[in-house]
């Protein structure tokens, strides 16, 4: 019997990380975990207690394959509350977490073959999915002067050479926590809307910044043909009810409707039903109080920034990420008993120390080796501790001890 070929994608490293992190753990060893990107506060109270209100009402058969009228309506609402956009509900399809809604998408949009476009580094799930739908996976080496973002400038030069048939991007995005600048993300949306790309925003993010907002890609009204992708995950912290949602362009409701009949015949249905008063005041109030205390997290790791000495970090504009290179606690040649790379200086720093962190070979498969993702949606007086931690052992490495 043979195995696809399609379906050998690389697993994700970070979750070797946090087997490594819990088998420690179990062994009643202290463990700081700054590695898993989810939140821990969990979902909301009035969340919370519409999922109990459920559950003892027993009414939970399949919704429309779209989701829920009830949770659609209240989606488009969101639009209007924070960007003062009429989105139909029509246009709304509720998925299982917005991995569910890539996989829609990508399915929708995109033919064996198409190049589709990615920022490198990123999160690896679109190039792995993209990959194993047999897509041709083009990856634009996305650095500080751009702020890890691809540009204009960059689709031009690939577009010389083939057709581009999509681009994903993030803002703000993992593993970089940077955003796409409004003028930036208006270029981006009109270029893809001249030469018929379609743009697939992963904006599962917003709500989670600490300058300005981020700028929503229905509400430019530029790129009729774009697809926003987002998620119950992460602001709303309800990263295991598998709930995300894409709005869609018209002209591809019909296909994604008919994909997650088939796929999945809808997403769970008690989330579903508990998620309509994520939108509610208190919801948004405990969304609001969970990214206040990662601004308390980041404001400390950007003052310890020197003393941890990772150069350069990625502006961590939003998200709850910093991602820097740790290329000089690395080994510069044999002998000097430094960590190889960023696999195993993460290795290290969990067995010596407890701290669970990323590697970035996960998100850059050309430069992550000497890149790691620290998550900062721990406790802030877990994420001090843990920089306490980091530089003491990084201070022995620079020792030789
Ligand atoms: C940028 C980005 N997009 C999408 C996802 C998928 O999240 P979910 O499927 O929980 O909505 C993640 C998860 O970490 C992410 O970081």
């Amino acid at each position: 019997m043979k195995v696809s070929q399609r379906s050998h994608v690389p697993a994700f490293a970070v979750m070797e990380v946090l087997a490594a992190a819990n088998a420690r753990r179990a062994a009643g060893e202290s463990v700081l975990n700054l590695c898993a990107g989810e939140p821990s506060s969990g979902a909301a109270e009035p969340v919370r207690e519409r999922a109990v209100e459920i559950l003892r009402s027993g009414d939970l058969g399949y919704t429309e394959a779209l989701g829920a009228p009830g949770l659609r309506e209240a989606i488009a609402g969101h639009y209007r509350r924070w960007h003062d956009v009429d989105v139909s509900p029509g246009r709304v399809a509720v998925t299982t977490g917005s991995s569910g809604g890539f996989l829609l998408a990508f399915i929708a949009a995109f033919d064996v073959g198409d190049r589709v476009v990615l920022a490198r580094p990123g999160y690896p799930a679109y190039r792995n999915i993209l990959t194993a739908l047999g897509c041709d996976v083009v990856e634009l080496d996305c650095g500080p002067a751009t702020r890890y973002q691809p540009t204009v400038d960059q689709l031009d030069a690939l577009q010389a050479q083939a057709p581009v048939a999509g681009l994903v991007v993030a803002s703000p995005a993992n593993p970089t926590g940077t955003m796409i600048e409004a003028a930036e993300l208006e270029a981006l949306s009109r270029w893809c809307a001249a030469h018929g790309v379609r743009l697939v925003s992963d904006e599962i993010y917003h709500g989670i910044t600490y300058g300005g907002p981020a700028v929503a890609t229905a509400a430019t009204h530029l790129d009729d043909g774009a697809i926003v992708v987002n998620s119950f995950s992460k602001y709303w912290a309800m990263t295991g009810w598998r709930l995300g949602w894409l709005v869609l362009p018209d002209d591809l409701v019909g296909a994604v409707d008919a994909l997650a009949s088939n796929v999945a015949l809808c997403p769970p249905a008690l989330a579903q039903h508990a998620a309509i008063a994520a939108f509610t005041e208190e919801a948004y109030d405990a969304a609001a109080a969970n990214v206040a205390t990662y601004a308390t997290s980041r404001a400390l790791l950007l003052e310890r920034a020197g003393d941890l000495g990772w150069d350069p970090i990625a502006p961590a504009d939003g998200a709850f990420y910093l991602y820097g290179d740790v290329s000089r606690f690395l080994s510069a040649g044999p002998g000097d008993g430094r960590p190889a790379d960023s696999v195993a200086y993460c290795e290290r720093l969990l067995a010596d120390t407890g701290v669970a962190l990323t590697p970035g070979t996960d998100f850059d498969g050309v430069r992550g080796g000497s890149w790691v993702r620290l998550s900062f949606a721990a406790a802030p007086a877990t994420v001090a501790e843990a920089v306490d931690r980091v530089v003491a052992w990084q201070r022995g490495l620079a020792d030789g001890s």
